[in-house]
């Protein structure tokens, strides 16, 4: 089994993206990335001081906002407009889940798809299911370039797709789609998923319930992504049963240091294009 090492091939772009940025600030560019916090999520949190560090670390200027758990709608909104006008911000993004006061779908709905970093409104996710140019959500994204780096082929493969979210699941179906995979979304739902995840060339495993995808579930040689990221009393694990999935496998993502590090630097990615396409000729 070849372990998919995220957290190198994340470096490998941090390096690049760091001489991209600073190229750009020659040019008397810096990037600027805006992120939102709001609320208490311990997770989140964690999510969002990564994507801070990594922003600083490139060369991005980080504009940080961490609002109070009773944020109304409307002051999310304004502050989002703000960021839509400020010529130095060139990527805005709203960590998610946000409290149930706020309708998520009106917010990422506001933000500007020219610095819609994550890729989640719908003028983007609709480029992306035509094949059009646009950003690409973060995770897929990044798990896309994992592959690539290993020199994966993706074409003709069945991949099987386990969870059906926006932000995972249904983006990365039309991307290894646009790479002429046979693509299966399958979900809580699917009945006998053991029987198509066993004729899968590649596992997409994104359900968020640890250790659930076994060795008796897959086929001899398959390419195993784990996008979970489950907290259990001491340690942290993905979606699939590490140790039993290895002895079978013929790729397999670690938790952490998998998919993690790839959704981070996919977001930088994503704020440097941006940047370049707003603020370059
Ligand atoms: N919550 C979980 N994953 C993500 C992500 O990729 N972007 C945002 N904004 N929120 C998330």
């Amino acid at each position: 089994m070849i372990r998919l090492d995220g957290t190198k091939v994340a470096a490998d772009l941090q390096a690049e993206l760091t001489q991209t940025a600073a190229g750009l600030r020659e040019q008397g560019i810096v990037p600027g990335l805006a992120v939102i916090l709001v609320g208490n999520d311990p997770a989140s949190k964690v999510y969002v001081g990564r994507k801070e560090k990594m922003a600083e670390k490139i060369g991005i200027k980080n504009f940080a906002y961490t609002l109070a758990d009773d944020t109304t709608e409307q002051q999310l909104l304004e502050l989002i407009d703000q960021l839509n006008q400020n010529d130095q911000v060139d990527g805005i993004l709203v960590q998610l889940p946000l409290p149930d006061q706020i309708d998520e779908q009106k917010i990422l709905q506001a933000i500007d798809p020219a610095k819609d970093v994550d890729s989640f409104h719908p003028e983007n996710v609709g480029k992306l299911m035509q094949g059009l140019p646009g950003p690409k959500p973060c995770t897929p994204n990044g798990i896309m370039k994992l592959l690539a780096a290993y020199d994966i082929p993706i074409e003709g493969k069945h991949a099987v797709i386990i969870g059906r979210s926006n932000i995972v699941g249904k983006p990365m179906a039309h991307l290894l789609l646009e790479q002429n995979a046979t693509v299966t979304i399958t979900h809580s739902r699917t009945k006998n998923l053991a029987e198509l995840t066993k004729q899968a060339d590649i596992v997409v495993v994104a359900i968020g319930r640890p250790n659930y995808l076994t060795g008796e579930m897959i086929k001899d040689g398959a390419i195993v992504i784990d996008v979970g990221i489950n907290r259990l009393e001491k340690k942290l694990v993905g979606d699939v049963d590490f140790e039993n999935v290895a002895e079978k496998a013929g790729y397999l993502t670690p938790v952490p240091g998998g998919v993690g590090p790839m959704t981070i630097i996919m977001l930088m990615v994503n704020t440097i294009k941006a940047c370049r396409l707003r603020r370059t000729p």
